[in-house]
């Protein structure tokens, strides 16, 4: 299969906070945020593997910052690892200030999605080089998360995740 690059898989979704979408401190409510992250990160997963793609889970995500009712809030998203049917992707959420226009990270999270067949098996996706710096900080640390989450959702035993063993020893 041949080699993609992250930036062919970049997704950005720019949308406005609405009142429907926040809690009752005003601020954009994480549920919603979810959504958001999601669906970008299914649009990246898609235009990496060109195949119909599932969410196989949410790895970490960070609600470092609130964001207020009427925020431009954008949501960026690439692929920053791929493995043999699952792709690791990296979600960067900006909000723009009104005035500079200027855009500031407020959140981050990690989806690992799978590519599937029209049956819903899992299907094989083509390799990625990371071409920045710090696309490439995020593949070396891709795979350490890959088995982390396998550990936590029981797929993998402690002593077969080399990556973890190798972090604490
Ligand atoms: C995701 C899904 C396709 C995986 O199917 P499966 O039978 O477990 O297949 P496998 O065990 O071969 O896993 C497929 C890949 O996903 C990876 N994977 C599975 N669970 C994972 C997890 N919790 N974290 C990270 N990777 C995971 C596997 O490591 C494997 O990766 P690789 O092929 O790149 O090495 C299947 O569980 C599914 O369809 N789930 C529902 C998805 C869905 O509906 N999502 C929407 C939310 S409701």
């Amino acid at each position: 299969m041949q080699v993609k690059y992250p930036s062919e898989s970049l997704t950005t979704l720019t949308d406005l906070v609405l009142p429907g979408e926040t809690n009752p401190l005003n601020n954009l409510f994480g549920g919603e945020l979810l959504a958001r992250m999601d669906r970008a990160a299914s649009i990246t997963a898609r235009r990496h593997s060109r195949r119909v793609c599932v969410t196989a889970s949410v790895n970490h995500v960070a609600f470092n910052r609130a964001i207020p009712l009427g925020s431009v809030v954008t949501v960026e998203s690439k692929v920053s690892r791929t493995f043999n049917t699952s792709m690791e992707i990296f979600i960067d959420v900006w909000i723009e200030d009104r005035e500079s226009g200027i855009k500031n990270k407020a959140n981050e999270a990690i989806y690992t999605f799978v590519a599937v067949d029209e049956t819903g098996r899992p299907i094989q996706v083509a390799p990625i080089e990371p071409q920045t710096a710090l696309e490439k900080e995020r593949y070396e640390a891709a795979l350490r998360r890959k088995q982390l989450s396998l550990v936590l959702a029981g797929k993998m035993k402690p002593s077969e995740a080399t990556e973890l063993k190798a972090l604490f020893s």
